[in-house]
């Protein structure tokens, strides 16, 4: 049997500008432009693994060594527009094997929990789309074919690149111009460190898509959110990600977290992401911050009751001391720190 291979990672992204609200629900197109910061690839990410030859019979994913259904209206869009690219290319080339015909076997493993409330679609999708553009060896830059990503899951998009993405929303009604783009590598701002606080691991109530259709519907505050506030945060947070502005991006990161939870508290009915945990957290990170009287550490929540803390490596101390007062009882720490670690967190 001939079979052709490619593989390929994708890292979760955490939007600190965030996008909820769709203006075209099939083509997942958004109601403002976001921005994110993409964790390091061995820390949480996607592998997925694709192959076709012209012997495959049916199309086939397996997630996490199950066999998982590729029904879905949004997966079957990006194949559709991966085989369209390829077909093109074919055409051009009469000598190219017509992969664009033939099935594909698609494997995929999360080195995170799937369902522990972290943004698994996202770089489900990034992943997935990445993997059969490089077995199909597309010649479209990251940019185009976020599009496809887009497609499947809107944030997935920001996954393609690795550091701070902009998901610039475009304004063309068949989203050509809706496509993710670098603000600055990884290598850019390496002293930016995230950590993840997981307050619950149970699937979320209230689906995003369902959810942010629902806000665009009956929140008045969302207008606001979409006319002035994001739009001007957009450029703000851009700038000062390029000029390495850590207050300033924090601030901005802090702001807009409490924005769109706010938009999701001014939907009707209302939705709760946060719990009484996050709060929590969310007073402990201003405690922290004006105990030393300068900014240590922002939060930003999803669209759950899970903490997502961005901090620059020589506060490392600074924050978990006060974390782990607040949190030793929890399980995870001592696998995560060394003694010799934990001793410098009590320490301070
Ligand atoms: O891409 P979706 O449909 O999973 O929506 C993501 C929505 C948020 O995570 C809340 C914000 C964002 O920009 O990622």
């Amino acid at each position: 049997m001939t079979l052709y291979f490619a593989s390929t990672t994708a890292p979760v992204n955490i939007a600190t500008l965030k996008y909820w609200g769709k203006r075209d629900k099939d083509l997942n197109l958004p109601t403002n432009s976001s921005i994110s910061v993409t964790l390091a690839q061995d820390d949480l990410r996607t592998l997925t693994s694709v192959c076709t030859g012209p012997e495959l019979t049916d199309d086939k994913l397996v997630l996490n060594g199950k066999e998982e259904s590729l029904a879905s209206e949004r997966t079957q869009n990006c194949l559709k527009d991966l085989r369209q690219l390829r077909k093109e290319l074919e055409n051009s080339d009469a000598k190219l094997p017509k992969f664009s015909e033939w099935k594909l076997t698609i494997v995929s493993e999360n080195n995170f929990p799937t369902a522990a409330g972290l943004a698994s679609s996202a770089a489900g999708f990034a992943a997935l789309v990445v993997a059969i553009a490089k077995l199909y060896q597309l010649p479209q830059s990251l940019s185009e074919i976020s599009k496809i990503a887009r497609k499947g899951s809107g944030s997935a998009c920001r996954s393609l690149f690795g550091g701070y993405v902009a998901w610039e929303m475009g304004n063309e009604t068949d989203g050509s111009d809706s496509k993710a783009v670098e603000v600055a590598p990884m290598a850019h701002w390496p002293d930016m460190k995230a950590a993840i606080l997981v307050v619950s691991a149970s699937k979320k109530d209230t689906p995003s898509t369902s959810g942010m259709q629902l806000t665009v519907k009956t929140s008045d505050l969302f207008k606001e959110r979409v006319r002035d506030v994001v739009p001007r945060r957009f450029e703000e947070m851009k700038k000062s990600i390029r000029e390495k502005n850590w207050p300033l991006f924090a601030e901005l990161t802090m702001k807009d977290s409490n924005s769109f939870h706010a938009t999701c508290l001014d939907t009707f009915p209302p939705i709760f992401y946060m719990n009484d945990t996050s709060k929590k957290i969310i007073k402990l990170c201003h405690q922290i911050n004006a105990f030393y009287n300068e900014t240590v550490v922002a939060y930003t929540f999803d669209a759950g009751p899970n903490a997502v803390l961005y901090y620059l490596k020589e506060n490392e101390h600074k924050l978990f001391a006060f974390i782990y007062r607040t949190f030793n009882k929890v399980s995870g720490w001592e696998t995560k720190f060394s003694s010799d670690e934990l001793a410098q967190f009590i320490k301070h």
